[in-house]
């Protein structure tokens, strides 16, 4: 490659419209969105801030944007940013458009998005990759990064030469040659998602809050249980080791904030991706997310009741804008683990 390469970012939302702020100017950028994200791009520009640089600012005629993924037809590397829930069409819509060099990374939650973005482009290398920070659009056009982290991608030869690029770009790539523990991390770490979305509140305030806290607490230990019962040994990405982590989110509240100080350390209007879906009343990526420890579960022959609920939860919300209070939510929890343990067949210690 000797000019700048061509990148495409299809999916182009809060991931999507960060990075292509990010890596705009170092590459040949083409922005793939819907018609409203475009809209708005083409009033607003792009904004983008937090990480160690300044804000840089894209003006609207200097961004390239395309409503679909024919604008991706030329691109030596296209990134998908889109929800785990439309993997599949995209997939199904790149296959004919893609060259057959062009290198695939999906930026994105959940286990499953690189083998299906495979099963339909067996001629192109395709790899997982990992965003460990938080996007918020605090306003239109605007992205902010929220939390530190490197952007983690699955180490192969075909991603040698966008190394330099990103690096250059302020979202450098750490190449990883254990993803599938990395993105095992990620998916304990994003079980934060739907506590955060049934509770309709900002992250910051939820999570200084003991009974929102322990809600995650039962998620993330019944999952720790399942993933051992699988011998699944999850990448360590976070300052403090996962197995730690429900002890210290049921601490009281002066004694979390000492413990555990980073995890406040947020932009406190902060939400996660999950509970902005709910808010706009799209649908979610629960199946990916908790949905995906009750089907390790049941693969191994156990139950998970916690994320069951969780799941069966954030649908019915997906259906009819139910919100929750915390001893609202932390009662349904415990009262499906209790359940669970009646009938003796959950992981041995999982439900508390
Ligand atoms: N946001 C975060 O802070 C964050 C952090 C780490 C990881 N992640 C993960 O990164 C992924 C992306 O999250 P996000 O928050 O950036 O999602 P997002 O803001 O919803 O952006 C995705 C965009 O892609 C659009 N889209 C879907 N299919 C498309 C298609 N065929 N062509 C063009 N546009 C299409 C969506 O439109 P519609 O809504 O109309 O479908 C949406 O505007 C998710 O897996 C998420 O879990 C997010």
């Amino acid at each position: 490659m000797t000019s700048a390469p061509r990148i495409a970012i299809v999916g182009a939302g809060l991931v999507g419209g960060y990075l292509g702020g990010c890596l705009h100017g170092h590459a040949r950028v083409t922005l793939v969105c819907r018609e409203r994200v475009a809209a708005m791009l083409a009033s607003t520009g792009i904004a983008v801030s937090g990480g160690a640089g300044p804000t840089r600012r894209i003006a609207p005629p200097e961004l390239d944007i395309a409503l679909d993924v024919s604008g991706a037809a030329q691109a030596d590397l296209v990134l998908v940013t889109a929800k785990s829930t439309a993997t599949a069409s995209i997939a199904r819509a790149l296959e004919s458009v893609l060259e057959p060099e062009a290198v695939v990374v999906s930026f994105q939650n959940g286990m499953r998005n690189a083998a299906w973005l495979r099963e339909r482009l067996p001629r192109n290398a395709v790899l997982a990759g990992t965003v460990p920070f938080n996007v918020a659009s605090p306003s239109p056009g605007m992205f902010r990064r929220g939390e530190f982290g490197e952007l983690m991608v699955e180490d192969a030869p075909a991603l040698a030469p966008f190394v330099p690029v990103f690096a250059a770009a302020g979202v450098a790539l750490a190449r990883r040659g254990d993803i599938t523990a990395v993105q095992w991390a990620k998916l304990l770490v994003n079980l934060v998602n739907p506590v955060n979305a049934l509770g309709d509140l900002p992250l910051r305030a939820q999570l200084a809050d003991r009974t929102w806290r322990r809600c995650l607490a039962l998620a993330l230990r019944e999952a720790l249980a399942v993933y051992r019962a699988a011998g699944i040994r999850p990448a360590r990405i976070t300052p403090m080791p996962m197995r730690w982590l429900p002890i210290v989110l049921e601490l009281p509240d002066a004694l979390f904030a000492r413990a555990a100080g980073t995890m406040l350390s947020m932009d406190p209007q902060a939400r996660t991706s999950m509970s902005e879906d709910l808010r706009a009343g799209r649908r979610t990526e629960i199946d990916d997310l908790n949905g995906e420890v009750v089907a390790l579960a049941a693969s191994r022959g156990v139950r998970a009741p916690v994320n069951a609920r969780l799941v069966e939860l954030v649908h019915a919300a997906e259906q009819h804008a139910r919100r929750y209070t915390g001893p609202e939510l932390l009662g349904d929890l415990r009262g499906a683990g209790s359940a669970a343990i009646a009938s003796s067949t959950s992981v041995p210690g999982s439900a508390r």
